[in-house]
């Protein structure tokens, strides 16, 4: 069984630092790479910029009602 390692990148020193947009969604930068961030109730997590399926720049998109994290172009989750 292989252990799982975390690397932890501090993005900010508050949360309110973060300028979540009205979608609950905020871009960070993390060693010059963008990631977003998703607040969902008291969660708040990471997801990639872009979708995986065709590049969609996920900070467009919304956060549905189970929290998922959805892309504006082809609603990919
Ligand atoms: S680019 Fe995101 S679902 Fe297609």
């Amino acid at each position: 069984m292989t252990e799982k390692k975390y690397i932890w990148h501090k993005i900010a020193d508050h949360i309110n630092e973060l300028g979540f947009a009205d979608n609950n969604i905020a871009v960070a930068e993390v060693k010059g790479k963008k990631i977003c961030i998703a607040k969902f109730k008291d969660d708040v997590f990471a997801v990639a910029y872009k979708c995986t399926h065709a590049g969609g720049i996920m900070a467009d998109g919304y956060i549905d009602a189970l929290g998922n994290v959805v892309c504006p172009l082809h609603r990919y989750k």
